[in-house]
């Protein structure tokens, strides 16, 4: 039995990975800023009052872990605003970066002590954080956050590599979910995807970006 930790699994892409984890008898403790029942009923370990941006809730998500193994740690969590060069909102574009990058960041930190030889890393970035793949513009604060987080995953792929524990960057697709305004594929497919890629990934593949439909994608 594996146990994974999913941020952001309240609704969208992480309720989705944790209902199809749980179903298939993995142990998910799931993290999340409220819960509600949608969640409960997927049988997961919910954490409830975990936001990534403080702090305080990365020391109490510690002291509830304790010692607790963890195979798989997935940064899930995200926000997106729509900025074009007409309406710049600065603090807006400041916390796509304190959730989108730093959020994983200090996620990960937080649970080096739970994770092991072996154990695995997934952050769910997105394919509007690829520079060479920009053909629109605009969306400045979710396009840099996803470029940098790009960067994040990366070092941490070189920094645990000794600790054998892989690192994987991942694009779930378009998916209908509330940051997409419920257009695109059902997150049920884009968490199948992901959950093919996190059960495939090794040291041999750490550091590597990939879409969930398996493609390789260019930085
Ligand atoms: N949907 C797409 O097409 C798409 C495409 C590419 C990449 N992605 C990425 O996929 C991931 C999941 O997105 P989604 O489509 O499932 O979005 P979503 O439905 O909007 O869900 C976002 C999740 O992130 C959580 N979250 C936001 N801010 C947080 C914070 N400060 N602390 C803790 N949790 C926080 C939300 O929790 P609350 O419920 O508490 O707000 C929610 O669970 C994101 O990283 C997103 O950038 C999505």
């Amino acid at each position: 039995m594996t146990t994974y930790v999913i941020s952001g699994a309240g609704r969208g892409i992480g309720l989705e990975l944790t209902r199809q984890l749980q179903d298939r008898g993995d142990t998910v403790i799931a993290l999340c800023r409220r819960a509600d029942q949608a969640l409960a009923d997927t049988g997961a370990d919910v954490i409830e009052g975990i936001d990534l941006t403080s702090d305080a809730s990365m020391r109490e998500l510690r002291e509830r872990l304790g010692d607790t193994p963890v195979d798989v740690l997935v940064n899930n969590a995200g926000v997106l605003t729509r900025e074009n060069l007409d309406s710049l909102d600065f603090d807006a574009i400041r916390r796509q970066f304190e959730v989108n990058t730093l959020g994983p960041l200090r996620l990960t930190a937080t649970l080096l002590g739970n994770l092991e030889s072996g154990s695995r890393v997934a952050i769910v970035t997105s394919r509007m954080g690829s520079i060479a793949d920009n053909g629109s513009g605009g969306y400045y604060g979710y396009r840099a956050s996803k470029a940098a987080v790009n960067a994040v995953g990366m070092s941490l792929a070189r920094d645990l590599a000794d600790r054998g524990i892989a690192v994987a960057l991942l694009h779930p697709g378009m998916v209908a979910t509330d940051m997409t305004g419920g257009n695109g594929i059902p997150p049920s497919q884009a968490a199948a995807g992901l959950i093919q890629r996190i059960d495939a990934l090794d040291l041999d593949s750490t550091g590597t970006w990939w879409h969930a439909n398996g493609d390789v994608l260019p930085w």
